[in-house]
């Protein structure tokens, strides 16, 4: 009893000692450039809130006009205000973009273009993480409707903005858990629950391929593309999920803080030098290694070409 008490004692010492060393390794990188960029325009979607909140307020910091496209715009407006408040930088901006709804995708891309002649900087932050079966408005499965479809929808209305202000730069937020992703062509409707609630992941990969494909499409325009795994953050993003948050709760000490989880958003934002490296998975400021279903050309291109028929564009 006194030897396995001793054991006890020990090893809670021992993690007593160690954790902030721990703490600090799942920190992860920190974006060191000190670019600063007013005049410049951003829009990050899903800025409400978690990760892009923090990017839009860093980006806002460094004296860019930063649109929050987000579904909810009094969410957006308290996020908006308190990021005003904080950086005293009165061109932070909020649009409502529901990522679900390609009628909203439309207006919101009409209703900028209307308003700005440039844009910079496009961050596809926004993210669900779904368990349960079900739809956009669409009609496609929730998880790749909002994060690859949404996305690969706006991405495609707002580029030629972006060529026209070039160097202009397009981040799109991937994950670690593109690892256990697929892309289910016969599955992009959602006809089939997708066993132990995959979906997210196959999502993931998604956006993985589409940032390879969409930085060979535009190599020689001036914009560049980059994916981004921004670590394991205390976020909102496994709201949909009793078990998940358990998981967030249990070990949240050891997840990125929000603003530790925009580092990379911001790294491949702004840090010079980069372009070389458009079409590139980010983690922790740093490149970094996919798997190779997301290294898969063929497979890139006919996500491409899928995505654009089943949002009914022509994207060459
Ligand atoms: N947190 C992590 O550990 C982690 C790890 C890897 C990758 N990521 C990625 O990082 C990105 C940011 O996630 P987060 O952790 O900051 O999560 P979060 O706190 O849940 O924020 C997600 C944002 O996306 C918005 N959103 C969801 N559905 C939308 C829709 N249909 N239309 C428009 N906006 C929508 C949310 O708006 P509402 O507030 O209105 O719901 C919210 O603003 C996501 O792409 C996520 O996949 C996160």
């Amino acid at each position: 009893m006194l030897a396995i008490l001793g054991l006890l004692t020990s090893v809670f010492s021992l993690l007593y000692v160690t954790a902030p060393s721990i703490r600090k390794f799942f920190a992860g990188g920190v974006c060191r450039t000190t670019v600063q960029v007013p005049g410049k325009v951003v829009v990050i979607t899903g800025a409400n809130t978690g990760i892009g909140k923090e990017t839009a307020r860093e980006l806002a910091r460094r004296g860019a006009r930063v649109y929050i496209a987000c579904r909810d715009v009094l969410k957006g407006e308290s996020a908006a205000s308190e990021i005003r408040a904080d950086t005293k930088n009165s061109q932070v901006l909020v649009r409502k973009l529901d990522l679900s709804d390609t009628r909203s995708i439309r207006a919101f891309a009409e209703g900028f273009l209307a308003e700005e002649k440039q844009l910079h900087i496009l961050i596809n932050n926004a993210g669900v993480m779904m368990f349960s079966h079900s739809k956009t408005t669409d009609g496609f499965e929730i998880n790749l409707g909002v994060n690859h479809l949404g996305h690969f929808l706006l991405t495609y209305l707002l580029l030629e903005r972006l060529k026209e202000s070039a160097p202009a730069r397009v981040v799109n937020l991937s994950s670690v858990t593109h690892h256990l992703g697929k892309i289910h062509f016969h599955n992009f409707r959602g006809e089939e629950p997708y066993r132990w609630g995959f979906a997210y992941c196959h999502s993931k990969l998604a956006n993985l391929l589409f940032t390879r494909e969409l930085a060979k499409r535009i190599q020689g325009t001036g914009v560049t593309t980059y994916a981004v795994h921004p670590g394991i953050v205390r976020s909102e993003l496994a709201r949909h999920s009793f078990l998940c948050c358990l998981c967030w709760r249990l070990f949240s000490y050891f997840l990125k803080s929000v603003q530790e989880g925009a580092q990379t958003s911001l790294h491949c934002a702004l840090a010079e030098g980069l372009e070389p490296l458009s079409g590139k998975y980010f983690s922790d400021c740093k490149r970094t290694w996919v798997s190779p279903r997301a290294r898969d050309n063929k497979t890139a291109q006919r996500l491409w070409n899928v995505s654009c028929e089943l949002l009914g564009i022509q994207w060459e």
